[in-house]
């Protein structure tokens, strides 16, 4: 079934477990992530990234996963992930995304706070959730998402923001990176028990890709709802095409997209089981 973000989180937040929010961009990620929820028997979040606008067809996908959601076992949500631009916001909202994460987090406090505060009025008007960041999350390796400078989440500003904007999650950057690290992880748990202090709302956290198990898990028992993956389910469907076409180059195109399911799989799991209680 398809629902609101806001309500998967609020549960999660309730019951302390997290959601994985997996990027997808392709009719084989979709249906692996819808799968894999179903077998795990967890919500999860369906994302789709602006950047991917150019790519696929933003109301078709939303069209397709609204009808897989509803045939569906398992809550599942339909996400904005990283949108800059207000347009895409609208045609999100416009063709059924249940939440929308607007990211202001390369503008000062004060800018970010009036950018987020208009998209909050205009997503809540239309039942939408609302996603905002402030901090940066910064960019290691494999990753194709914008480069941020790696500013960590003042708490204070957390407070303000959330009471200024009225958002409903907040992305917090306490030194996860978006992709894989290139060196040993440093993220700083005591700052987002900080945060948890600061504001009520359910907590996201960017660049799940790599972050160790047992850190997802403790950022979980302090206040992280969603866990955004995008990285390592792109990395595990290019290494099985780099090996099956190098083995078999006549191989039918739909036993490669069959196989590419196959091998998103165990990753999708991985995260879904690390998030569960
Ligand atoms: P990773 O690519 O590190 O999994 O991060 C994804 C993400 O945070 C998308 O918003």
């Amino acid at each position: 079934m398809l629902l609101n973000t806001k309500d998967i989180l609020l549960t999660a937040q309730k019951e302390q477990y997290g959601v994985a929010a997996f990027n997808v961009y392709s009719l084989e990620t979709l249906q692996a992530v819808i799968r894999v929820a179903e077998a795990e028997n967890h919500p999860v979040i369906i994302a789709l990234g602006e950047r991917y606008f150019d790519m696929v067809d933003v109301e078709g996908f939303a069209a397709l996963t609204k009808v897989l959601a509803g045939k569906s076992t398992v809550p599942i949500a339909l996400h904005l992930d990283h949108a800059y631009q207000k347009e895409s916001i609208i045609r999100a909202i416009d063709c059924g995304f249940t939440s929308v994460m607007y990211d202001g987090s390369k503008y000062d406090l004060e800018k970010n706070i009036s950018y987020t505060k208009e998209i909050v009025k205009i997503a809540h008007m239309a039942g939408v959730s609302v996603e905002a960041e402030i901090g940066s999350v910064a960019r290691g390796a494999f990753s194709d998402e914008e480069d941020g400078d790696g500013t960590l989440t003042d708490p204070q500003d957390a407070k303000k923001f959330v009471e200024e904007t009225g958002v409903d999650f907040l992305a917090a950057a306490i030194g996860t990176v978006h992709g894989m690290y290139t060196g040993e992880p440093n993220i700083n748990l005591a700052l987002l028990e900080e945060i948890q202090q600061s504001v009520s709302i359910p907590l996201v956290l960017h660049g799940g890709s790599g972050t160790p198990e047992h850190v997802m898990k403790q950022a979980v028992e302090k206040g992280i709802c969603k866990v955004n993956v995008n990285t390592e389910v792109s990395m595990a469907t290019t290494s099985y095409l780099k090996q099956v076409l190098k083995e078999e180059e006549t191989m039918h195109l739909s036993d490669v997209m069959a196989g590419m399911q196959q091998a998103i799989e165990p990753v999708i799991a991985k995260f879904i089981q690390v998030l569960k209680k």
